[in-house]
Order: structure tokens, then sequence, then C-alpha cells
């Protein structure tokens, strides 16, 4: 990895953000390609991995997820869960803040009704975090994986993200079987939030029935 994008640089970042904008950050909204992808499920039990200061988190518990919120930067998750606190004791009761480093950090196997992982720098390759990543979403469940692209295509500057890995459409595809997934999103769109730029977003619902293992053979 990035020696710039490790644990210790996020911790330092959420510290030096929290501190100055801690009851700006507290009340930011929940991103609008987890809003858009989620809204109309139903809730269940999801993982927010990368979850940061938490917004997301908040957002689907608030709606009666039951979420997992996974971040290597622990001053990250106390202002996430003391946020919690205050929107509510149910809605906190609802969140588990997990410390792990994504790099290694491994879902339970067809757990969890919604896996989002939004704006996640990738230490390793990207079609392997996807595919782990992807192994966590229970049969029906859904894939939310969202990047932030490193050049901003109307005016061709780097943007925020540049150097980073941060999964691409392409890498995603690539990495679900097809005959497992149904994409609802694949696909580079605006983003909304910032008003410049674009995030590559992939919605995928993963199928009921397992793909048939003799596909292709004769009976
Ligand atoms: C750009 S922020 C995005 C936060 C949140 N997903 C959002 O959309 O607002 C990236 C987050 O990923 C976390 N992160 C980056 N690499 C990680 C890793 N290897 N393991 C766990 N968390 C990581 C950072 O600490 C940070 O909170």
């Amino acid at each position: 990895m990035s020696a710039t994008l490790d644990r210790e640089f996020w911790e330092e970042r959420w510290s030096q953000a929290l501190r100055e904008h801690g009851d700006t950050i507290a009340k930011m909204p929940p991103n609008a390609h987890l809003t858009d992808a989620a809204g109309d499920l139903r809730p269940g039990r999801a993982l927010d991995a990368g979850c940061g200061h938490g917004s997301d988190t908040l957002w689907l518990a608030a709606r009666g997820w039951r979420v997992t919120a996974v971040d290597f930067a622990a001053t990250a998750l106390a202002h996430g869960r003391a946020t919690a606190e205050t929107v509510g004791g149910d809605v906190a009761a609802r969140v588990d803040w997990v410390e792990g480093d994504l790099a290694t950090w491994a879902p339970q196997p067809e757990h969890y009704d919604l896996v989002a992982c939004l704006y996640v720098h990738v230490a390793g390759s990207v079609r392997e975090m996807v595919r782990r990543m992807a192994a966590g979403v229970a049969p029906g469940g859904t894939l939310l994986l969202v990047g932030h692209r490193p050049v901003d295509p109307a005016t061709g500057t780097a943007t925020p993200a540049a150097g980073q890995v941060q999964v691409s459409v392409d890498e995603a595809v690539a990495a679900l079987e097809p005959d497992g997934w149904e994409f609802v999103v694949a696909a580079d769109r605006p983003r909304r939030q910032a008003g410049t730029g674009v995030d590559a977003v992939i919605c995928a619902r993963r199928s009921n029935t397992p793909p048939p293992t003799n596909a292709g053979q004769n009976p």
C-alpha cells in the first residue's frame, strides 16, 4: 500500500477533520448512490466496509438495518459510535463498529443482505477484494461498490483520488461470476454530492439459486 494511504494516514486525517469540522461531519447526509441502491430494499443485515464517519451506516440503521461497520481508523469509528448515540439508542444498538483492515478482513460468507463498500482505496488486487466482499452477500442480496475515478472526464484534471487504486466498473464486472449476479448498475455516474467528476458505481444482485455446475455439458 502507498505509505500515504495506510492506517496512520487515515487516523491523522480523521483526527484533523473531526477536530476542525466534527459538527458538520456528524450531520453529513448519506451517499446518494447508497440511497438510490438501498432506498427500496427491505432492511436486513448490512455491511458498510470502510464506513469512515458513519453517515451511511447511520442512515441504514435508522431504516432498520442491522449494520456491521468496518474501518481501520479507530478515530472514525469512535466518532460514528458517538454520533449514533446522539441519534438514538435504538439506532446505536443496531450497529456493530468493527476495527478491521479491509486488505485482509473477510465478511462471514453469504451473511449480508447488503454489502456496501464506498470510496475505499484497495491495497492489493481490485478483483480479489471485490470477490472477498461479494462472498459476504446472501443469496438475493445486494452488492454496492463505488469508486472515485482518478480523472475528472469533464476537465481532464486529476481528482483527489489520483494515485489511489479504487474499484472500476470493468474490474468489478470481471470479478463477478456472470451467472451468479444481475447487474442493476454498472456505470460511471456523476458525483452529485461533490458536483464534479464521476464515480464508478456497481450495484449487483446475487442470484437466489447457485449457478449450474454442469453448464455446457451434455445430459
Ligand atoms: C474516502 S473514506 C470513505 C468513507 C465512507 N465509505 C464514505 O463513503 O463516506 C475511506 C475510508 O476507508 C477507510 N479505509 C481505507 N483503507 C482501509 C483498509 N485497508 N481497511 C479498513 N478501512 C480502510 C478509511 O479509514 C476511510 O474511513
